[in-house]
C-alpha cells in the first residue's frame, strides 16, 4: 500500500464525465477519486463499458470532464487550454490506445519516430534509440513494414514502442495485451514493469487479461462508472 514517501504522479478528485445529452445521456464516470504514484505499475480493471477508457482519456488530457479536478505530474489539467494540454501530453505522456491509432502510410520505424520529432529530439541520439526500442518489443527487422503488413499483435507492439520511445514520465496503456499470445503479453508487461521502476516514471494499464494481473503494484477495480475496490493482491479482487 502507498506510504508517505511515495510521490503522487496523478491525483483525480471528484471526477464525473457524462456523454451525450437528454434521454441518451450516459454518465461514464461517477465521482472518481484515484491516485497513481511514481514507480508504480497501476492497473485498472472492470467489465466492458464500466468507464476504463474514459478514465484513461481524462487522465491523459484527451477528454474534458464536467466535474472534479485532475492533477498530473503536479500540473492541474483543469485550467489548461487545448494547446497547452497538447504540449503537456506530447512531452509527458505516452498513450497506447485500445485501437492502436498507427499511421497506415508510415513504416514501423517512422511511426515510432513521431514522438521524437514532435518533441524535437534527434532520433539518432544514443539516449533515444528507435531501433533498440523496436528490438525490445520484438520487432527487430520489421522497421520498413507498413502497419498493414504486420499482424494484430505486432501492430500492438508497435503502438507500445511508439508510446515509450521518448521516455515519457507517464505511460498509459489501454488493453496492451489484448491481441497478444501469453508469452508475448508477459514479455510486454516485463518491459512496462521495468519502465515503471525507472526514476520519476509511472505506468497505468487498463486490462481484462487476468494473466497479467500479477505485474500490478496496485489494482483499481471499476464498475458502472465508479471505483469500487483497490487492492495490492489480485486475489483480493471482487468476483464479478
Ligand atoms: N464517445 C462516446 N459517446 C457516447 N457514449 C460513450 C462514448 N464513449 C464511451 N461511451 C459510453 O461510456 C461508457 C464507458 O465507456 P468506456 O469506453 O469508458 O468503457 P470501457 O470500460 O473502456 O469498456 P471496454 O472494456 O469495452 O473498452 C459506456 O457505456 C460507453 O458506451
Ligand atoms: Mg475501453
Amino acid at each position: 500500500m502507498p506510504n508517505e514517501e511515495m510521490k503522487p504522479s496523478i491525483i483525480a478528485r471528484h471526477v464525473s464525465k457524462t456523454y451525450g445529452a437528454g434521454a441518451s445521456q450516459i454518465q461514464a464516470l461517477k465521482d472518481i477519486y484515484m491516485t497513481a504514484f511514481e514507480n508504480e505499475l497501476l492497473m485498472i480493471v472492470g467489465p466492458s463499458g464500466c468507464g476504463k477508457t474514459t478514465l484513461l482519456s481524462v487522465i491523459a488530457g484527451t477528454l474534458r470532464f464536467e466535474e472534479g479536478e485532475v492533477v498530473v505530474l503536479n500540473q492541474s489539467l483543469n485550467g489548461l487550454t487545448d494547446d497547452e494540454l497538447t504540449c503537456f501530453r506530447r512531452e509527458n505522456i505516452g498513450f497506447i490506445f485500445q485501437q492502436y491509432h498507427l499511421i497506415k502510410t508510415l513504416t514501423a520505424l517512422e511511426n515510432v519516430i513521431i514522438p521524437l520529432l514532435l518533441n524535437q529530439i534527434s532520433w539518432s541520439n544514443g539516449e533515444f534509440d528507435v531501433l533498440d526500442v523496436l528490438e525490445k518489443v520484438g520487432l527487430g527487422g520489421r522497421e520498413s513494414s507498413l502497419p498493414s503488413q504486420l499482424s494484430g499483435g505486432q501492430q500492438q507492439r508497435l503502438a507500445i514502442a511508439r508510446a515509450i520511445v521518448h521516455k515519457p514520465k507517464l505511460v498509459i496503456c489501454d488493453e496492451p495485451t489484448s491481441a497478444l499470445d501469453a508469452a508475448t503479453g508477459i514479455a510486454v508487461l516485463e518491459i512496462l514493469k521495468k519502465i515503471s521502476k525507472m526514476p520519476g516514471r509511472t505506468v497505468i494499464v487498463v486490462t481484462h487479461d487476468s494473466r497479467i494481473f500479477k505485474f500490478a503494484d496496485r489494482i483499481y477495480q471499476m464498475d458502472d462508472g465508479r471505483i469500487i475496490n483497490c487492492v495490492t493482491n489480485h486475489e483480493d479482487l471482487i468476483e464479478s
